[in-house]
């Protein structure tokens, strides 16, 4: 994919070597349009949103509000349906201290699985308390891929809402939403999806898929950090109470009460990041040009090829799916008698950028029988088959100092 001029930061080298950046999933690369429009918003157009009369707050209105034009249209969503957050944890929290807070009663229940970031554990566990409703967790097969059959198994009457991840951020293993959703809506249930791993990677498309609400961390595809975004159905987001009401959220304010402002503003209180949202439109604009369809099969030939040159390499043990059409660009392994974080730091050394330890997600790691962590390689758009080849050959040599 020739995109690496693009990226100004790929052409550093780290400790005298050319950076390989492949530390994807923590989060992206920005390209220089990405750059360009941030600086250009704060070098001629910066002012405040919410429909300032002068010119200036116009344009930076105008600008914010077509940003979630475009992330609409990345999702095949609504305008009204896409509130910006400042990441996938921020969205998922939307959710949880909002719908789940209106609508959860004691003895409901939230479905998850054992693949899940902490970000889609800890909040509904939060709110389950209060409320007293119980969370479950789908078991995952051999491959790292929740049970099909353990879902359908906890999906019952008393459940009020599936939230999945898409992707795995350690195995990297896919999962079938739509077959979940319909799971979920049999039962009169929600599903909500953390994308933070597969919107960035692959189409999606909430109509087709039939999602409730799908959180997703704008950083984690080319945008600023501190972005984000929730998407929910129309329908719900419009009975949802903001859980941070204030500026910006309201039509009208007396002292009696107030009417809130129409969606998506409802759910932004406060000054947002508006620099933050144009960044996050460029990059989904330059995802666009490219067509997802082709950053997934990019990703593909690079796991395949990973995969293939490790999976028979002594002392190498991976984890995940081998089936490249069920795992997305993540290669999480370990090198038996190593500390991960070992591993890292002699990659480093070496100016490969991977990641090591739990990934936020612990549970996972003591299923998976790896309580020390993993060794973490993830891709994107600009990572080339000649880095995997030299990641592998790097490896080679670690694997070699064991002895
Ligand atoms: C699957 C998954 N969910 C949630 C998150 C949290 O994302 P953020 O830190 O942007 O809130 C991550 C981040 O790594 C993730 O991989």
């Amino acid at each position: 994919m020739d995109v690496r001029s693009d990226f100004p930061i790929l052409s550093i080298t780290i400790n005298d070597r050319p950076l390989i950046y492949f530390d994807n999933a923590a989060t992206t690369q920005k390209p220089k349009q990405v750059i360009e429009a941030i600086t250009k918003f704060y070098e001629s157009l910066n002012a405040n949103v919410h429909r300032g009369i002068h010119y200036l707050s116009r344009e930076a209105s105008e600008l914010y509000e077509g940003a979630h034009e475009v992330l609409a249209k990345f999702i095949n969503a609504e305008f009204e349906e896409i509130i910006f957050t400042s990441n996938t944890t921020d969205s998922i929290n939307l959710v949880a201290w909002s719908w789940a807070a209106q609508n959860l009663k004691e003895g409901d229940r939230i479905v998850l699985t054992v693949m899940e970031h902490h970000s889609n554990i800890l909040p509904w566990r939060a709110i389950a308390k209060i409320k007293g409703a119980e969370v479950v967790y789908a078991d995952i097969d051999e491959d790292g891929i929740p049970k099909m059959e353990e879902l359908e198994g906890l999906i019952n009457e008393k459940t009020k809402l599936v939230a999945i991840s898409g992707m795995s951020n350690v195995t990297g293993a896919i999962v079938d939403i739509e077959k979940v959703s319909k799971l979920a809506h049999e039962v009169g249930a929600l599903i909500l999806v953390d994308g933070a791993q597969m919107v960035p990677h692959m189409p999606v498309d909430v109509k087709k898929l039939d999602i409730d609400f799908l959180a997703f961390s704008g950083h984690k595809m080319l945008g600023p950090t501190g972005t984000g975004v929730l998407y929910g159905k129309k329908e719900l987001l419009e009975e949802m109470p903001p859980v941070k009401p204030g500026g910006g959220t309201i039509r009208d304010v007396t002292l009696e009460g107030e009417e809130w402002a129409p969606l998506p503003w409802k759910h932004e209180g406060g000054t947002p990041n508006i620099a933050g949202g144009i960044g996050l439109a460029e990059a989904a604009r330059y995802l666009m040009r490219i067509g997802m369809e082709n950053v997934r099969e990019h990703e593909v030939k690079l796991t395949e090829r990973g995969l293939k040159l490790m999976e028979n390499m002594e002392g190498i043990v991976l984890y995940g799916p081998r089936d490249v059409s069920r795992r997305g660009g993540i290669i999480s392994f370990n090198i038996e008698g190593m500390d991960p974080h070992m591993v890292g730091a002699l990659l480093d050394s070496r100016g490969i950028a991977v990641r090591t330890g739990l990934h936020c997600a612990h549970p996972l790691h003591y299923r998976l029988n790896a309580p020390m962590g993993t060794v973490r390689a993830s891709f994107y758009i600009y990572n080339t088959l000649e880095e995997i080849g030299k990641f592998v050959e790097e490896l080679k040599d670690i694997v070699g100092l064991r002895s």
